[in-house]
């Protein structure tokens, strides 16, 4: 199963995400949690990124475009996969979408996790994220419960940048609903339920196929 997990940042996709991959048993890729790892690696292409995330801008294109290229290649993707947070412009979606082709695959789901902005910015305020493998907490805890690693606020949850991701999104990311959408590929879910909910109405889209 391929799925493409669409929405504004706090939508709830890293959630929904981690618990299809555990569903399904197919991997979940987070653009931002791979330039999360490169960031707390301090490798060349952490630092480059991290000029762009700490101020809630999009790392270029051709960048992802190569990372998710080179992750799709990886043998663990065979089965299907879980795109959260790619693509993000239209750019990257023809690329996507060029690159499945040369593949041989289609995305079986492409999912549109829909909010309003107040509580957004609601809940990324209360978010706490493992460094070592993203686990998200509503709560301070001392130590990741899965895997024992540091917790952080994200330098990008502070208000001030959450707003500037937000429009960011609206700008740069909502236009590409539309590119989905023309094409009758687009399926929403009401991303204003419990974490559950949420999860019975992706999995009513994605048992479908
Ligand atoms: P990325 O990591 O993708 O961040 P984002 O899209 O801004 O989304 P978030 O991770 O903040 O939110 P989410 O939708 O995953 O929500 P979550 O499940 O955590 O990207 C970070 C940065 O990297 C970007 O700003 C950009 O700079 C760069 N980047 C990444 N990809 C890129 C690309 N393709 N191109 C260019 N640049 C790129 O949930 C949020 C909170 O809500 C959590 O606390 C959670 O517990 C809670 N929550 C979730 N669901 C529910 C629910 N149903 N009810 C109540 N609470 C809930
Ligand atoms: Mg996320």
């Amino acid at each position: 199963m391929r799925i493409l997990l669409l929405g504004p940042p706090g939508a709830g996709k890293g959630t929904q995400a981690k618990l299809l991959k555990e569903k399904l048993s197919i991997p979940h890729i987070s653009t931002g949690q791979i330039f999360r790892k490169e960031m707390a690696d301090k490798t060349e292409l952490g630092l480059f990124a991290k000029q762009f995330i700490d101020k809630g801008e999009l790392v270029p294109d051709q960048i992802v475009v190569d990372i998710v290229r080179e992750r799709l290649g990886h043998d663990d993707c065979n089965e299907g996969f879980i795109l959260d947070g790619f693509p993000r412009t239209e750019t990257q979606a023809v690329e996507l979408d060029a690159l499945l082709t040369e593949m041989n695959l289609k995305l079986q789901a492409v999912i549109n996790i829909s909010i309003p902005e107040e509580v957004l910015v609601h809940r990324l305020s209360d978010r706490f994220t493992c460094k070592e493998c993203d686990a998200i907490y509503n709560e301070k805890v001392d130590k990741c419960i899965k895997c024992g690693g540091d917790i952080y606020t994200r330098a990008d949850d502070s208000p001030q940048v959450v707003r500037e991701r937000l429009q960011v999104y609206n700008n740069r990311t909502q236009p590409i609903l539309n590119y989905y959408a023309r094409q009758n590929r687009l399926q929403e879910v009401n991303g204003n339920q419990t974490v559950e909910e949420v999860l019975q109405e992706i999995m009513k889209i994605i048992t479908k196929h």
